[in-house]
């Protein structure tokens, strides 16, 4: 759900090849489950250390939460409502991130049930990457619990998947694909 992703600014991801034979192997629990995923990650060149790519913000109204970001002077580049997900959308850039102000368009729906719930606030990060397809699948068989059964297309024709909270330290992370 966004704009544009310039990606020039993407290094690469550590060389955590170098410990995963010796660390890594000694970790015991859950992230010993993890840990080769997170090998597997850092030995392929072509994927790169995540960027935060947005912070999504649920709203009951765009127009009445963009009144404060107006005042420090931030502008909505894209609006899209995004049916499949019955939400409004508007991104406001900041940095090399954004804001992603999201609006219910109807209060029976998965964000609406949200809103009602737990009220305004903050709804998910949103981390953009390299190799989604396979990021999709590495953190299936890795035993992640996503919030997605399959890779979906947002606002602005991105790719994404959400992983559930159980599985990040109790925040919805979305998965953003980098533009090639
Ligand atoms: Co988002």
């Amino acid at each position: 759900m966004l704009v544009c992703v310039a990606s020039d600014n993407e290094r690469p991801a550590h060389s955590l090849a170098n410990t995963a034979s010796g660390s890594l192997d000694i970790l015991s629990g859950p992230l010993a489950k993890m840990s080769g995923s997170l090998v597997a990650f850092s030995a392929q060149d072509e994927l790169f250390s995540p960027q935060i790519d947005h912070l999504g913000i649920a709203v009951h109204s765009i127009e009445a939460a963009w009144r404060f970001y107006e005042l420090l002077g931030m502008e909505v580049t894209h609006r899209e409502t995004v049916e499949h997900e019955q939400v409004h959308t508007a991104m406001l850039p900041v940095g090399e991130s954004r804001l992603e102000l999201l609006e219910p368009t109807t209060e029976d729906s998965v964000l609406g049930r949200f809103l009602a719930r737990r009220g305004e606030g903050l709804h998910h990060i949103a981390l953009r990457v390299t190799g989604l397809d396979e990021r999709f699948r590495q953190l299936q068989s890795a035993g992640v619990r996503l919030a997605s059964d399959s890779i979906r297309v947002g606002a602005g024709g991105h790719r994404y998947f959400f992983v559930h909270p159980g599985s990040t330290g109790g925040v919805l992370v979305e998965l953003v694909e980098a533009a090639g």
